[in-house]
């Protein structure tokens, strides 16, 4: 099927931002944003879509993305961009914040009142990155499968708020613009830290391979650092971890 470029109702006014929303691209259909994100060139552009025929997740799972439900999109960037993991999802939860309370979840999870509504998948390919977010807007109860009804989410479901995409894609692309010009001016400690302090990780028992031990700090790359009976260990990102409370 041949890719359609919508006139974006998404955007109706200029973003005001510097590096984030360079250009924006609003599809009916991609494979997957983050496709589209690797495959164009430009810093900062935004590639959103209303459904992904292949909308993917971290761990190698498919990710739902039904059209009209949610908001889909991807951003690309020229080179690794080192700290993108931290920033995303604390301008999401920034945002969310609005509607209901929203925390970040190791590693990159964002939640509204405790149930997952967004997911973030980092990409890289020959020195190009794709941020990829996927926000549960519109979704009832029926929308997701029966055994993720204990876990996940939308922001309507969660708060009852009927949001505008539009307004949502807006506002998350502001505020993570600002993140991204903070890393660009070198203050990746500081977005570290606040998203280590956001993951509210640290203290917490944690269960990974067949190990398991106590969260002590949150490395610079994102890496658990998890002290066991073996001494610290490093948990990484890509890994599946079970955290437990406090
Ligand atoms: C996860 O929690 O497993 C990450 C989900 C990431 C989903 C988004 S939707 C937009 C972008 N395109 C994709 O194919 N995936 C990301």
């Amino acid at each position: 099927m041949p890719e359609i470029v919508r006139k974006p109702p998404l955007l109706a006014t200029p973003l005001h931002t510097l590096i984030v929303g360079s250009r924006v691209l609003v599809y009916e259909e991609v494979t997957s944003t983050n496709d589209r994100a690797l495959q164009l060139r430009g810093h900062g552009i935004v590639v959103v879509a209303d459904r992904q025929t292949a909308g993917r997740g971290r761990h190698g799972r498919s990710w739902a993305s039904a059209p009209g439900l949610g908001l889909w999109f991807s951003i690309g960037f020229d080179g690794p961009c080192e700290g993108l993991a931290f920033a995303a999802p604390l301008s999401v939860r920034d945002v969310l914040n609005t509607y209901g309370y929203a925390a970040v979840k190791w590693p990159n999870d964002v939640l509204l009142n405790g149930k997952k509504v967004c997911g973030i998948l980092l990409e890289s390919r020959r020195n190009r990155t794709a941020l990829g977010i996927g926000i549960n807007v519109h979704h009832q109860a029926a929308d997701f499968p029966e055994e993720l009804h204990a876990k996940a989410t939308s922001i309507e479901l969660a708060t009852g708020h009927c949001v505008d995409r539009g307004t949502l894609l807006r506002d998350v692309l502001t505020s993570l613009d600002a993140r991204v010009v903070s890393l660009r001016d070198g203050r990746l400690d500081a977005i570290h830290a606040e998203w280590s302090d956001a993951c509210g990780a640290v203290g917490r028992r944690v269960r990974y391979r067949d190990r398991v031990g106590t969260v002590r700090a949150l490395d610079r790359d994102g890496a658990l650092l998890v002290e066991t009976d073996r001494g610290i260990e490093r948990v990484l990102l890509g890994e599946i971890v079970e955290l437990n409370g406090a």
